[in-house]
Parts: C-alpha cells; structure tokens; sequence
C-alpha cells in the first residue's frame, strides 16, 4: 500500500493552497496533500539529473501511453492523430472558446460546475448560459426540458459538460450523456468534455468517456483529459485535448497552436508518460485511501453535524456539502469560518447560482489532516450560527 499518511509541510513549497496563515487549513484547491506516484519522481528525477532541458517533442510513447490507459481503464479505444498535447485543461478549453466560438455568442454550462468555466468565457467576450442542475434528495440531475430550450437558441454554439461533474461528484450515466449528445448535435451545439476528474471514482466504479457514447458525440465533441488531478501533478501543466473529428481537429490544433500552449516544459512528457505507464497500482491504491476519507467525513458529519448533508456520489475527491438548512449563509459562514479558526473551504456560490447554500471541501489530505478538519468545520458551524443568532 501506498503512502497517502505522512504530512508534508508544503508552507515553504510556493504551494497556491497553502500560501496560508500558520494557523490555517486549506481544504479548498484542489489539489491533494500526497507526493505523487514514485514511478513519476523517478521519471522527472532522471530528466532533471540529465541537465540539460532544453526545447522537446512529443513523442509517439506520449500518445501511447494515453491510447493504453484509455483503452484498459475506461474501455475506450483513441486513435493517435486524435490526441494534440496542450499545456492545461484551462489553456485548451479558452482557446477552443476563442477559436471555434465568436464574441456574444452563448456558452453553456451545467452549474454548479467548476468556476473556472466562467472565467473562459466571460474573460473572451462569450455569454454563460447556466443550465442549472436540478438538486433532488441530494442527488443532481439535468433538467432536459431547459436544456433543450438553450441549446435551441441559434446563438448558442458550445456547450461545456464536466464529466465527472466538479463540484457535485457525479459520474454521468450513459444514457445521460447519449441525451445530451444527440441534443447538442440535433442543435447544431458543439461539446466540450472536460474528464480531467475521470481516473478519480471510488473504488468499483466506472466513468464514461463522451466520445465513447455514440457517433454523434464522438464527430461533435472535444474531450480535455489529463493526468494531473489524478496524480496531483496539476503544477507540470499537462494536458491532452482529444478530437475525431477532422475538421474540428484541424481548427482547435491551429488555435493551441496560435495560444503557445501546445508545447510541453522539460518534464510534462516524462511526468505523463510514468503516469500512464506505471502508476497503476498507486492510482488505485490512492482511489481507496480516498474512499476512507470520504467514507470517515461522511459518518462524522452525520452523527455530529445532522443539520448538513453531504451530496451523494462516487467520483472525484470533493465533498459538495449542503448547508441550506443551516442558519445564516453559507458565503459568509466561509469567510466567518476561515477567522474563527483557520479552516479554509470553497464556497459554494463560485460555482454559480445553484451553488448557493453550499460549500465544497477537498478532503484528499492525510487522515490526520482530515480529522482535524472535520472538528474545525463542526466548530466553525456551531460558532457561526450562534453568532447569527447573537446578531439577531
Ligand atoms: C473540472 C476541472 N477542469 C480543469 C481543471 C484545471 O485543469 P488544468 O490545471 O489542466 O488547467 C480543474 C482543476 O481543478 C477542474 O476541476
């Protein structure tokens, strides 16, 4: 079994989640509090012995690596001309927005959804068209009728899924994904997938790719993959953007190319390839270290916190946690919680309208850390509604 206990001081690493007070506890990037897979050290190790780091390729045992891993792991079979490397899921998905969209158009996303997507959009001139996801018993679900009514409008041309669904965990069902697929293509909508989260379900289940669905997602759609979230490698900047559709390809190759993000650093070739190649057994063994953690705030938070509930669902290392029967707002209780004892969450209005009365946690950390963190939460709640209450 792999290592997933021991605590790093990543405080003097110029750590993004951990540029924090001393007193304080990041549980919101995310990014994961593990070294990642030795088999990928040793690989970036080896480059950076050699010394010399200068201009590279991409070589066919990139795309290799990625057509084995996709074809044993989520039974999907790519062809190598489909997959282009790019320097982030981010970089490729504003780029594709740029390209493939014009200035006014109508972007849709299915919020909650991963914050950034707003910034593609809105920081290229497109309109965001949320598609909010209906919340029922604690479990999402789409809203077809909407959905078609948006995707019906002529200015709506893209439309971007997140499959798995940051924040909400959701591991699309097929049926769901055919659905939107023939939506999407019967409207003349391209698809953007984004399965950056796709190698991080519990243990026993499966996501499913959307070019895999059908032939109509797989001629409209552009999937974003990469080994980053999966292996916390998010700072190599690493990237796949995967197209088999010809046309599509052609137009989204010029413009990475065009944006300077098709070409890898010295060690995002190396770093994915390890991972794709041998990182297997820790992938796996990290999916059920994850599980546990999961499993542990899960119970915590029913036997001591019954007032919130946290959403149900079997992928990604986020707790989507459900606070709208709590007194106050969950925005303010962030920021209140944050003061009152250094716990630092991802409030749930970042990720759109429906994301309101929500707050995301990212328990990928040593269970240690874990602990200490669901006290600071349990607390921080109980604080902050009594000092609603005071105020009243
Ligand atoms: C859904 C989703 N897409 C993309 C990213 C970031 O991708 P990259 O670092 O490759 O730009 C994240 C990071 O959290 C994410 O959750």
């Amino acid at each position: 079994m792999s290592d997933f206990d021991t605590i790093y001081d990543r405080r003097k690493t110029n750590s993004l989640k951990w540029d924090v007070l001393k007193k304080d506890l990041p549980m919101w990037v995310a990014d994961m509090d593990f070294r990642t897979a030795p088999e990928i050290i040793d690989a970036i190790k080896e480059k950076a012995d050699f010394g010399i780091l200068g201009y590279g390729i991409i070589p066919d045992e990139w795309h290799q690596s990625i057509i084995n891993w996709w074809k044993k792991r989520h039974d999907f079979q790519m062809e190598s001309e489909w997959i282009t490397f790019c320097t982030g899921v981010v970089p490729a998905i504003s780029s594709i927005v740029r390209k493939l969209t014009t200035v006014g158009e109508n972007i849709l996303i299915q919020t909650p959804v991963y914050n950034i997507f707003f910034n593609s959009i809105i920081n290229n001139g497109r309109n965001v068209i949320e598609s909010p996801l209906q919340y029922i018993d604690g479990i999402y679900e789409v809203n077809f009728e909407e959905l078609e009514k948006q995707l019906s409008n002529p200015q709506t041309t893209l439309m971007i899924i997140c499959n798995p669904h940051n924040p909400v965990g959701k591991i699309w069902e097929k049926e769901i994904l055919e659905k939107i697929g023939e939506l999407c293509y019967k409207h003349h909508v391209l698809v953007i997938s984004d399965e950056i989260h796709c190698d991080l379900t519990d243990p026993g289940y499966q996501y499913t790719p959307f070019a895999s669905v059908s032939e109509k997602c797989k001629d409209n759609s552009i999937t974003c993959i990469a080994p980053t979230k999966s292996f916390n490698l998010a700072g190599l900047q690493t990237a796949a953007v995967v197209i088999p559709n010809e046309n599509i390809r052609h137009k989204v190759v010029r413009g990475l190319n065009t944006d300077e993000i098709a070409e890898p650093n010295s060690f995002a070739i190396e770093g994915t390839i390890a991972a794709f190649t041998k990182g297997e057994a820790w992938l796996d063994d990290l999916r059920t270290y994850l599980l546990s953690n999961k499993m542990y705030a899960i119970d915590f938070i029913s036997k001591e916190l019954p007032q919130v509930n946290v959403t149900f669902s079997h992928a990604t290392y986020l707790l989507w946690i459900n606070c709208n029967s709590l007194i106050g707002n969950s925005t303010e209780m962030c920021q209140f919680i944050r003061e009152y004892n250094g716990l630092y969450l991802s409030e749930g209005s970042i990720y759109g309208k429906a994301g309101e009365g929500f707050v995301r946690m990212n328990i990928a950390c040593p269970m240690e850390l874990l602990k200490d963190g669901m006290k600071r939460f349990k607390d921080g709640v109980l604080a902050y509604e009594e000092w609603v209450l005071r105020k009243c």
